[in-house]
């Protein structure tokens, strides 16, 4: 039977007027809504307890499975506000199905599509006043899974919370069309075959926090992973998949066998960009490669992609090499195929485009 998440009596609302002075400034979720979305998971009940709640405090046992042994999951996704006032996400069920494979990865329960459906657009119907108006501001999600059955020996809970929670966003590096600086670590891995590289758990990104502070010593603002085996192959960022375009009109990002996440804003890239005259190609590009390119003006732009960074500009690699770091620079930071490309996504997911692919579900308030 589905789960229903109604909203239970009696919650309390953020005073208009901190709510605007919020939206005004909002960051990358500083601030949380008023509510939250959640549900329970034990192996002999299955789901219970699905409703709406005040985003509140939990009290947890010390002992929860999750403290120690990282059994987690996530997903992240946005409420985008058109012109007319109405609110929309873009492509819920692809998370709604990439947090099954999460699960399924982590050990966890799977939450069923429709359940993770109902969760998501119950807390944007309830919450609809947080979500900003103004180009480029969302409303960010992050629905999340815990394994909270207390016990220190290493194996799967079976006990388990589900929640989603959220607040107003702005562009999650720069202003989103800055181009930033990218330091490329050979050193740090952040997936290994085998490994958790498409899942998306907290412990990739717990792993990628130390690499993220030496990237910011050299001004860097993420981090590009090569593989973990050989350090040559490009895989991705901390927090976002990798394009590079060649002066030919290339598309490039590499294939997510496994070590790299499956991201909703690359494949909606690799689906928008016939259209806009660029051939997508999704292939191996070595560090070797794309450094001789960009050096060589074969590579003329690149950029960094998610739901949270939506298409962000690189401007340059930074890399070690020998004793040294080389700067290698982009020839067009923000050019024509990555700004091309950025449009065509953001106009439809703020409903500025038509929608042909039929991506965007409104949210009915
Ligand atoms: N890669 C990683 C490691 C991420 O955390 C994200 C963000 O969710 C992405 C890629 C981009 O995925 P999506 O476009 O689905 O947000
Ligand atoms: C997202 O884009 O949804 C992510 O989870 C990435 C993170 C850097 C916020």
């Amino acid at each position: 039977m589905s789960l229903s998440f109604d909203l239970v009596p009696g919650t309390v609302r953020t005073s208009v007027q901190r709510r605007r002075e919020i939206l005004r400034d909002p960051g990358f979720v500083t601030h949380f809504s008023d509510h939250m979305a959640s549900a329970q998971w034990s192996s002999q009940a299955g789901w219970t307890d699905s409703r709406v709640t005040n985003y509140e405090p939990w009290t947890m046992s010390p002992g929860s499975a999750v403290f120690h042994y990282a059994q987690e999951i996530f997903e992240g996704l946005k409420i985008y506000r058109h012109e007319d006032s109405s609110i929309w996400l873009f492509r819920p069920e692809m998370n709604a199905r990439r947090m099954i494979r999460s699960a399924h990865r982590m050990d966890l329960p799977q939450l069923p599509e429709e359940d993770f459906l109902a969760s998501v657009h119950a807390l944007a119907r309830v919450d609809h006043e947080w979500v900003p108006s103004g180009s480029e501001m969302s409303y960010y999600l992050r629905p999340f899974m815990i394994a909270d059955e207390s016990f220190l020996g290493v194996h799967s809970a079976k006990q388990a919370r589900y929640a989603v929670v959220g607040g107003p966003a702005a562009p999650y590096l720069a202003d989103g069309l800055t181009p930033v600086d990218i330091w490329v670590t050979t050193t740090y891995s952040r997936a290994g075959n085998g490994g958790t590289g498409a899942a998306k758990c907290g412990g990739n990104y717990a792993s990628s926090l130390l690499v993220q502070r030496e990237a910011a010593t050299f001004g860097c603002s993420q981090v590009l992973f090569t593989d973990a085996a050989d350090h040559e192959w490009v895989e991705e960022l901390g927090g976002m998949n990798f394009f590079a375009v060649t002066a030919d009109g290339m598309v490039v990002t590499p294939p997510t066998s496994g070590t790299i996440l499956d991201g909703i804003t690359r494949d909606s890239i690799l689906t928008l960009a016939p259209a806009l005259g660029l051939t997508p190609q999704v292939r191996p590009l070595s560090l070797s490669e794309l450094i001789a390119s960009i050096l060589g003006g074969n590579i003329v732009e690149a950029f960094a992609c998610g739901t949270a960074a939506v298409v962000t500009p690189i401007g340059r690699l930074l890399h070690t090499k020998g004793e040294e770091v080389e700067t290698v620079a982009l020839a067009s930071p923000l050019g024509e195929a990555t700004r091309a490309i950025r449009r065509a996504l953001v106009d439809i997911q703020w409903g500025r485009a038509d929608d042909v692919h039929g991506w965007m579900h409104q949210v009915v308030v």
